[in-house]
């Protein structure tokens, strides 16, 4: 039970976990919002501070121990985690072990997301709508459907598909190449499962059929266990731009920007994607009786008017998170209380009208390598004309540097900047103007985020 006193401790460093800390600290039930181990901008968030791990790994064992101890130190009441590979290494279990309530599915359930070989056979045993996929371990069979593939496939005027080929593991985006050719397909194969690119990782890899269509994020909330009822709260829908160039060009990134809701996610896509994928999903999780309170992410790609998972991930989106949450219209924590209480029934989350625009400044080089240690100047009174949030992510303070934000960058995707409008288009010029509020030697961004949606 919560008392009117909740101290929350969310797990991450990124844009999102800032974003959830705002929304956490906007909550009337919330005293206080610890964030381990933050960044420069939650370190400044009201009623937030940032927890020092001496800059070590939220996935490392010990790590995990000293955030129980101090879990239990300052009272947490609950610990929310936001990255999926101290999931996937079995934190919630961990807490869950020490009596301390976490947000986060176990370890069990984790692998929805930490291996894609288990996705996918979860995907077809529950009769989820998912592209046809093929496991591999061993090079050499993979190399000879490869060429079988690419000797067969298609019809002879436009030549054999492309095929997905992915990594088993947690590669941390880099585990998904589409191969539109023999070449590009066997040099991505070997250096998986031959030449340890992606280290574990990319021992057993998947070669998936290619569908060509747009893809929307829906994240949410679950609550199930061994012998209870499972329920997923859907939020609404969002939409990240991973390529790094306009247009959809370049190279994949983690991410260059999100909106939300998808304004083509429409009653009839948004009743298949319930019946053809939640519902089987829900059905799933619980007939294996997975421990499974925390959020999931369903990555969507739309293909002849109809939905396709293309793979679950059990926390919530970067950047989508920082579109969806100012959305929210009710509170995150209470909310997220009912998840892991068992108590989600009960919940009936409201949701702002219009959209949020959320592009993100990267820094000059991302995704190859980039400068750091740049002074971040912040044009305060301009970026609160926007109505923007502006969510940290790879920032650090600087209480000498000099005057403007008092941040410095210190990773490739600085930061996001998140705009409500009435519409999309709003949303959009408002987010715009707000990241012209904010600028770094190097600064770069995509200037199409929801430009086409
Ligand atoms: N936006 C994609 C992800 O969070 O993995």
């Amino acid at each position: 039970m919560y008392t009117g006193d909740m101290r929350i401790l969310v797990i991450g460093s990124g844009g999102r976990e800032h974003a959830m800390a705002w929304k956490f600290a906007q909550s009337e039930k919330v005293e206080r919002v610890f964030i381990a181990p933050g960044n420069g901008g939650t370190a400044e968030e009201k009623h937030c501070e940032n927890v020092d791990l001496l800059g070590r790994d939220p996935a490392d064992p010990e790590i995990q121990d000293a955030l129980i101890r101090y879990a239990v130190k300052e009272g947490i009441d609950l610990s929310v985690v936001g990255p999926e590979a101290p999931l996937a290494a079995g934190i919630a279990d961990r807490f869950r072990a020490a009596g301390l309530a976490v947000l986060g599915p176990g370890a069990e359930a984790a692998r929805l997301e930490a291996s894609k070989d288990y996705a996918k056979s979860f995907m077809k045993k529950y009769g989820v709508r998912t592209p046809q996929a093929l496991s591999f371990t061993r090079t050499g069979d993979a190399l000879e459907a490869l060429r079988t593939h690419f000797k067969t496939g298609g019809a002879a005027q436009e030549g054999p598909p492309p095929l997905v080929i992915k990594a088993d593991g947690l590669a941390g985006g880099k585990g998904v190449v589409i191969a539109g050719d023999i070449k590009t397909a066997k040099k991505t194969v070997t250096a998986f499962m031959e030449e340890g690119l992606l280290g574990a990782a990319g021992k057993t890899i998947l070669l998936e059929e290619f569908f060509r269509g747009p893809e929307i994020s829906v994240l949410g909330v679950v609550s199930a266990g061994p012998g209870k009822k499972a329920r997923i709260l859907p939020f609404v829908s969002a939409r990240d731009h991973k390529r790094r160039f306009d247009n959809d060009e370049g190279p994949n990134t983690g991410g260059m920007g999100a909106i939300a809701p998808v304004p083509d996610f429409t009653g009839t896509l948004q009743r298949d994607f319930e019946e053809s994928i939640l519902a089987p999903t829900l059905a799933g999780i619980e007939a294996e009786g997975f421990d499974y309170r925390g959020f999931i992410f369903f990555g969507l790609l739309i293909h002849d008017k109809r939905c396709y998972l293309l793979e679950y991930n059990v926390r919530l989106g970067d950047p989508e998170t920082q579109a969806v949450l100012p959305l929210l219209d009710s509170d995150f924590a209470v909310l997220c209380a009912a998840a892991e209480g068992g108590t989600l029934q009960d919940q009936r989350p409201a949701w702002k009208p219009g959209a949020v625009c959320a592009p993100v400044a990267v820094a000059s080089g991302y995704p190859g390598p980039y400068r750091t240690g740049d002074a971040i100047a912040l044009n305060e009174a301009a970026l609160a004309k926007t109505g923007a949030v502006l969510f940290a992510a790879g920032a650090v303070r600087s209480p000498g540097g000099p005057a403007g934000s008092g941040l410095r960058t210190a990773g490739g995707r600085v930061l996001t900047v998140a705009a409500h409008g009435s519409n999309g288009a709003e949303a959009r010029e408002r987010a715009y103007r707000a990241l012209g509020a904010v600028s770094f030697a190097g600064m770069a961004y995509r200037k199409d985020i929801g430009a086409y949606s």
